[in-house]
């Protein structure tokens, strides 16, 4: 049984990858702040741990507590991007702005770190963080969303960064992108379901190697250039 290990699982993408991993009979460790949010989740006997990812100890804490056990994918999903509070170039509020970095780009490096003798134990290892096209510098072409570009833009440098330390130690590192889709971040007007979102990044992550180790990779598995040009607009 193949063990994946999913961060801010109580909601949108990451509650969706829980659900389907375990329908494919995997073991399924889905970390989020409030256990108690995902009563589904524990009736049906998938293991949900408490982690605050702006609490950077409670991340060593909680690697401590699966000592020894081989992971052998692990999916840096939660993130921060609350649309109805961007601000724009006067309307910064620094404490989230750091609170965006802390999550989006500072605790999949620490969580990762944190695993990474789970991982090595793996035969087939994998990590991600969930990118988005929104940290593309090429594509900036208006103001504002401060907190969401700059902090997506960093964990994609950091994505590449890890996939550098980790190379040695055969763990492909990538950078996945969704797509558009309708969760809460999202908003009601994406176009893509959740479902069919994360079942092609599911499918896409099942064929990740260490040759595509450090890239950006949409859900369909073709690769992005991370100075893209265009905006895929899906
Ligand atoms: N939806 C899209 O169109 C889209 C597109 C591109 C990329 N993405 C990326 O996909 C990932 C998932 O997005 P989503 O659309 O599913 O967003 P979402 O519905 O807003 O869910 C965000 C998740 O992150 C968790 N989270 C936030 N702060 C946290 C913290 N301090 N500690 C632990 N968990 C925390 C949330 O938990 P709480 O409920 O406790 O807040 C929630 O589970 C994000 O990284 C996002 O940037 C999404």
């Amino acid at each position: 049984m193949k063990t994946v290990l999913i961060t801010g699982a109580n909601r949108g993408l990451g509650l969706e990858f829980a659900k389907q991993y375990q329908l494919d009979e995997w073991e399924v460790i889905a970390c989020c702040r409030n256990p108690d949010d995902v009563p589904e989740l524990l009736e049906s006997g998938v293991s949900v741990s408490q982690l605050n990812l702006l609490d950077f100890e409670a991340i060593n804490r909680f690697a401590e507590t699966l000592k020894g056990k081989p992971i052998d994918l692990l999916i840096n999903n939660a993130g921060i991007h609350d649309r109805s509070k961007e601000e724009g170039f006067l309307g910064i509020e620094t404490e989230r702005w750091i609170d965006g970095f802390k999550v989006n780009a500072m605790a999949p490096v620490l969580l990762t770190q944190a695993l990474v003798d789970n991982l090595s134990a793996s035969e087939n290892p994998v990590a991600a963080t969930i990118g988005s096209q929104a940290g593309c510098l090429t594509l900036y072409d208006s103001g504002g969303l401060y907190l969401y570009r700059t902090s997506k833009a960093a964990a994609h440098s950091a994505t590449v960064i890890l996939s550098n330390d980790l190379k040695t130690l055969g763990i492909p590192y990538v950078c996945l992108r969704p797509g558009h889709t309708k969760t809460d971040m999202g908003g009601s007007d994406a176009p893509y379901e959740i479902d069919e979102s994360v079942r092609m990044m599911r499918q896409t992550l099942a064929k990740v190697d260490i040759s595509q180790t450090g890239c950006f990779i949409d859900r369909t598995g073709e690769l992005i250039p991370w100075n893209m040009e265009k905006d895929l607009n899906i």
